[in-house]
């Protein structure tokens, strides 16, 4: 039998498997999983492991097997926090007709239940268990809440059960559920054979050795920008202000320093890209001179005043391209009028979109995880509520792979 092509690479999928018959098909789902490629973290129930035994998964998976909540060897490994922003799809199969009582309930009773409220990953559930079970009205009314709050529900099918029963609740079949992931993963526009440009973080404009000037960016937004675009299919390319992040896996990064060294990094990238997104915080100004020496404070004078040059606009200056100009995406940040200053920004820099980020919300913007923004264009505009910036930035290369036009 031929391998099946990597559709799923390096998706990051939480298995979560409850206690049921069907548990041992879910031995069967990670292979399939791992062969397209996915990453696959497994967590078990206590129910789950009277089936079937924690070491089959980690053999399969490649990874130890999460079994508790309270266990502080596991938590030193990846605790359990971690491993829910970790997930980019959690999907529980077999999920029982007690966990969906859980889920819908709010409990954070074990590990499972607690990774289901603590992370902002898409819900998927391939409920298994007795025909009855799932045909009574306290199932129907979890599962109905479940969906209300946008959890995915992949099956049951009916057929013959386990324990001679014949109806729904039975489990898909493990290549079933591999091919609802995919279809899942594959849901957002592609960006394959696209070169992006992203810049992301600070600049920093020095003073003197030891000085500079510089802001509180810290590179989450564009890095996860940069690895949103290369889970879309693109060749990326990543310029960096001084940040202290890990280079998102399989993305070109070039770090710079001040905003003459990214202007001119940009440009180079920007000839053969489609894309360039603008996502670096650049200090508009930089010190007129720099100082070969540190700068001594004058024993006289209480003040001192320091001479700016303006930097130049890099997002305008590839956006005022006449000849090989990308689709071109920049960022606002306000801290009021904001869609006002944004729409200005739109035009004044002849962008083809902007996103603009109210900097002054609270746990938003700069250096936090998570950021809200609005999406303007020429067409009108669409609010993008807070979020994580890894699945805001997911969400924004999905509007951005719709709107740059097929060249
Ligand atoms: O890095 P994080 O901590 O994750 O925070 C993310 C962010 C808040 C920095 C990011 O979401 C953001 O808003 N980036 C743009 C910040 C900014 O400088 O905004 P601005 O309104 O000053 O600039 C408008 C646009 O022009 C931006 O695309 C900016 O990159 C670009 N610009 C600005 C000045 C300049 N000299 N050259 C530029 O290219």
């Amino acid at each position: 039998m031929s391998t099946p092509a990597p559709t799923l690479s390096r998706k990051r999928i939480l298995l979560g498997i409850s206690g049921g018959i069907a548990a041992y098909k879910s031995a069967d789902l990670v292979r399939r999983l791992k062969e397209r490629g996915a990453e696959v973290q497994v967590v078990m129930t206590a129910g789950a492991q009277e089936f079937i035994r924690p070491l089959t998964f980690q053999a399969l998976s490649g990874n130890p097997v999460h079994t508790d909540l309270l266990d502080p060897a596991a938590e030193a490994a990846m605790g359990h926090i971690e491993l829910a922003k970790w997930a980019e799809l959690i999907l529980i199969a077999p999920a029982s007709a007690q966990v969906l009582a859980k889920l819908a309930g709010g409990f954070a009773d074990d590990l499972l239940s607690t990774l289901c409220l603590a992370s902002e990953a898409k819900l998927a559930l391939a409920p298994a268990m007795n025909q009855a079970m799932w045909r009574h009205p306290a199932t129907a009314a979890n599962v109905q809440t479940l969906a209300t709050r946008g959890a995915l529900l992949w099956g049951p099918a009916a057929g013959s059960q386990a324990c001679g029963d014949v109806g729904p609740g039975r489990m898909l079949e493990p290549d079933t559920l591999a091919a609802e992931v995919e279809k899942l993963f594959r849901a957002s526009p592609s960006l394959a054979g696209k070169q992006v440009v992203i810049t992301a973080g600070p600049t920093r404009e020095a003073l003197d050795p030891v000085r500079f000037l510089s802001n509180h960016s810290s590179g989450k937004m564009g890095f996860a920008l940069a690895a949103a675009a290369r889970d879309a299919g693109a060749e990326v390319t990543l310029i960096a202000g001084p940040v202290n992040l890990a280079t998102p896996a399989g993305v070109k990064r070039i770090d710079v320093t001040g905003a003459l060294e990214m202007r001119d990094a940009a440009e180079r990238a920007a000839d053969l890209c489609d894309i360039f997104i603008g996502a670096a915080a650049v200090a508009d100004f930089r010190p007129a001179q720099v100082a070969e020496q540190k700068i001594k404070k004058t024993a006289d004078s209480d003040s001192d005043s320091l001479a700016l040059v303006k930097n130049p606009d890099i997002v305008a200056g590839i956006a005022a391209r006449r000849q090989r100009r990308p689709f071109t995406v920049g960022f606002a940040a306000e801290t009021e009028k904001v869609l006002e200053h944004a729409r200005d920004k739109l035009q004044r820099k002849n962008l083809d979109l902007i996103v603009a980020n109210d900097v002054s919300a609270e746990d938003s913007g700069f250096n936090s995880d998570r950021n809200a923004v609005t999406v303007i264009d020429a067409a009108g505009s669409s609010a993008l509520p807070a979020a994580l910036k890894t699945e805001l930035a997911a969400q924004l290369i999905a509007l951005i792979a719709e709107r740059a036009p097929v060249k």
